[in-house]
This record gives structure tokens, C-alpha cells and sequence, in this order.
């Protein structure tokens, strides 16, 4: 697949890194922008507040299929429901949330695990499925948690347990499973 993604940092490099590893061909984009066209998947990696400025130096974004991994920190826009409606108000195209409740510090770390990750995500219909490849190249098990109204406010909503739980053990893993699968 070809995979553009808007930021370059900890979590877009990162992901670009993995997905390379994986066979795709990831271009991850800064600060000034670039082109998108021709891309499979558009993934969005840069701070909550700044995905308006992104997006806005990104050419060839119309309607591309599209994985929100931001979070935020602060008040949010009430324009949204979700940074992914925001996203998606932009682009245009079928939208996903996810790697928004995993570490990218422990990214190096994935293949190493006893058992594979848990990466929760949200997906409209029509993104549901490559959100899902991409999760699993990256080397995570989804678990997804419904549509993205209304599972991406609750992604982004859990990003308080998220916080309280990284002040305990550091960046960490998680795995959800039925009864009798862990
Ligand atoms: N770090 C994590 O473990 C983690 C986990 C889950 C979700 N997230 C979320 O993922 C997003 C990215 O986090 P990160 O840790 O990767 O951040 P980061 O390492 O600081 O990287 C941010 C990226 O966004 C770009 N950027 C920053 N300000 C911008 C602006 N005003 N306009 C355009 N681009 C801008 C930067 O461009 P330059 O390269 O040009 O500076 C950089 O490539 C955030 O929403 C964060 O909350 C982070």
C-alpha cells in the first residue's frame, strides 16, 4: 500500500517505520506539508490542536481513505464531536481512528511481546478494513469498538485512563480477549 502520512515525529515516523518494515511504502510528511495524491491511505500523526495548519499544507487529500492517530490535551473544538470529524471535515473520505491509545515509545518493542497487542480502533465501513491491515501490519491485534460516531470520542475520551496509567508503569502494552483466549 501506499501510505502518506501527516507527521513525521514520534508516532508518524514511527508507524512509517513499521509499515516499511512490512512491505508498504510509507512517506511521512513535516511541518511544510507535501503531496498526497495517489496515496492508498492517509494517516494523520501530528498534535490534536495543529490538524487544521497540517492539513492545510497537504495537497491530494480529497476524499482519501483516512486513519486519525491524534489525540489532545486541551480543550477541544466543539465544532467536533471528534478530532476524527474534524479530519474528516477536511478530507473527506472514510475515516478511521486508531494508534491513538498506543505508546510509539514501546514501538520497537511490538514484535517482542508473549502475545500480540491490543490496538483499539473505530472505523467508518468503507475504512475498516485497510485501518485493520495497517494495525495489524504494524504488528498489533485490533479490537474494534464500533463506528466512528460515537468510538472515536471515546478513544480520544480515554486518553485520561491512558495518562493516570503511564504515570504507573511507564508506556505499556495492552490485550483485550474473550473469556478463555488469554
Ligand atoms: N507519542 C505517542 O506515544 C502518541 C501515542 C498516541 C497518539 N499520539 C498523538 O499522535 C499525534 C502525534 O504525536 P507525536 O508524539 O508523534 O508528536 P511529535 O513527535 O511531536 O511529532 C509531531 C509531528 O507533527 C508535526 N507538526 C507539529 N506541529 C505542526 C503544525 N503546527 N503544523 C503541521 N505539522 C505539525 C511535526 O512536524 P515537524 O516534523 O516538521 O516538526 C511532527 O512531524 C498527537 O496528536 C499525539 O497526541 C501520540
Amino acid at each position: 500500500m501506499k501510505i502518506t502520512v501527516v507527521g513525521r515525529g514520534r508516532v508518524g515516523g514511527g508507524l512509517a517505520r513499521l509499515w516499511e518494515n512490512a512491505g508498504h511504502e510509507a512517506t511521512p510528511l513535516g511541518r511544510d506539508g507535501g503531496d498526497a495524491a495517489g496515496a492508498d491511505v492517509v494517516v494523520v500523526a501530528v498534535p490534536g490542536p495543529a490538524i487544521a495548519d497540517a492539513l492545510a499544507k497537504v495537497s491530494g487529500l480529497d476524499g482519501q481513505v483516512t486513519i486519525d492517530a491524534t489525540n489532545l490535551y486541551q480543550e477541544r473544538d466543539t465544532t467536533f464531536p471528534s478530532l476524527s470529524h474534524q479530519i474528516k471535515s477536511i478530507i473527506g473520505g472514510p475515516t478511521a481512528k486508531s494508534f491513538s491509545t498506543n505508546f510509539a515509545a514501546a514501538y520497537d518493542r511490538i514484535a517482542q511481546q508473549r502475545v500480540t497487542p491490543s490496538n483499539l480502533f473505530a472505523a467508518e465501513p468503507d475504512a475498516k478494513d485497510i485501518a485493520e491491515q495497517l494495525i495489524r501490519d504494524a504488528g498489533y491485534d485490533p479490537v474494534y469498538v464500533g463506528d466512528l460516531d460515537p468510538g472515536a470520542r471515546l478513544l480520544e475520551d480515554s486518553s485520561g485512563l491512558t495518562r493516570a496509567l503511564v504515570a504507573q508503569y511507564g508506556p505499556f502494552f495492552y490485550r483485550y480477549g474473550r473469556p478463555g483466549e488469554l
